[in-house]
């Protein structure tokens, strides 16, 4: 890649590049929320979060200050609720430094939990124009066939190189653009479906040469991820339907959910436990089996509905669960 496939390729960005609501600021407290969204979920999903977000805590210490409950309540439907939490912890630490923005400040950026090497570049090249690479998984996706790239693409020898390749590639360029338009790049035209003949960077990408771009990228075979069974009882009582709170630590840590068992559990089973428990109901449905994929695990549910004749209030299933 040279200088002017570079050109080539900011044209065609100020041509076709969304209107996204995190395109209207600077504001690097802003940015932040925004690639922190935009991980692991599709910007469709993410605008609405993001709008309804800033409305509610448009500072830096309004992060800092939002009790935990209502930050996760707006993150509710996002999913990883880590990255909600950690990015109260680094508003947190911040403004305990007496930060009430986030500065541009590599060294700091890169010590505050939840900011990896993407997002400390996309801070400082979308709000500050510093010439800080951002690589994300889009970003690799062109890089890899620009120049076929033969090694696992999620290696850190493979985003070292391509950090300094991108550097250098930056000079001269608007950071702020230069990092927005390799990214939409790889989110409209260089896809799993890519557009080659409309790429802008059809004439100097190896792959689009050697006509083996859906080769690229090479990622290692991943682990399969482990599979947990679990029942889930939606108890009702007249309009209501019971939830409990998961416990401090681990995942989904401290957010609501229905009751569940470990493990599958067969309408006999389900009448043997209510009837154990002493809970007085008026009809058990099965309503369905679904499964709930995470990063690192899959889970299958068995779902049943359970009409209460009268309401609970203990949470009876807590003793019962080993985590
Ligand atoms: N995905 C990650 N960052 C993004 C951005 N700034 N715009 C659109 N999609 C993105």
């Amino acid at each position: 890649m040279k200088e002017n496939d570079i050109q080539r390729l900011l044209l065609w960005y100020e041509k076709n590049k969304r209107d996204l609501p995190w395109r209207h600021t600077k504001d690097a407290y802003k940015i932040w929320v925004s690639e922190t969204m935009l991980q692991q979920t599709r910007v469709d999903t993410v605008v609405p979060y993001y709008e309804r977000f800033l409305k509610k805590l448009p500072t830096l210490k309004d992060l800092a200050m939002i009790p935990e409950e209502e930050l996760l309540k707006l993150w509710e439907g996002l999913g990883y609720y880590s990255r909600a939490r950690n990015l109260q912890k680094a508003a947190k630490i911040l403004c305990a430094e007496k930060f009430d923005f986030l500065p541009p400040d590599k060294f700091l950026l890169e010590q505050l939990p939840g900011i990896g090497p993407y997002t400390v570049g996309a801070i400082l090249s979308i709000a500050y124009e510093i010439e800080e690479p951002a690589i994300d998984g889009n970003v690799l996706r062109v890089l890899s066939r620009v120049y076929e790239e033969s090694e696992d693409i999620l290696s850190s020898k493979v985003r070292k190189k391509y950090t300094e390749i991108l550097r250098g590639l930056m000079k001269g360029a608007s950071p702020n653009l230069f990092t927005q338009s390799f990214i939409e790049l790889g989110a409209l035209v260089c896809t799993k479906t890519p557009d080659c003949p409309n790429c802008p960077l059809n004439n100097c990408c190896k792959a689009y040469k050697h006509q083996t771009v859906l080769s690229y990228p090479k990622k290692k075979l991943k682990k399969e991820k482990p599979v947990f069974l679990k029942t889930v009882f939606l108890f009702q009582y007249k309009n209501t339907f019971m939830i409990h709170k998961r416990q401090e630590n681990g995942l989904l840590a401290n957010l609501y959910e229905f009751p569940n068992w470990e493990s599958f559990l067969t309408l006999e089973e389900v009448y043997n436990i209510l009837a154990q428990k002493k809970i007085f109901y008026k009809n058990v449905t099965f309503l369905g089996e679904v499964t709930h994929v995470f990063s690192h695990q899959k889970w299958h549910l068995k779902v049943y509905k359970i009409l209460l004749e009268e309401p609970i209030f203990h949470d009876f299933l807590l003793q019962e669960r080993k985590f």
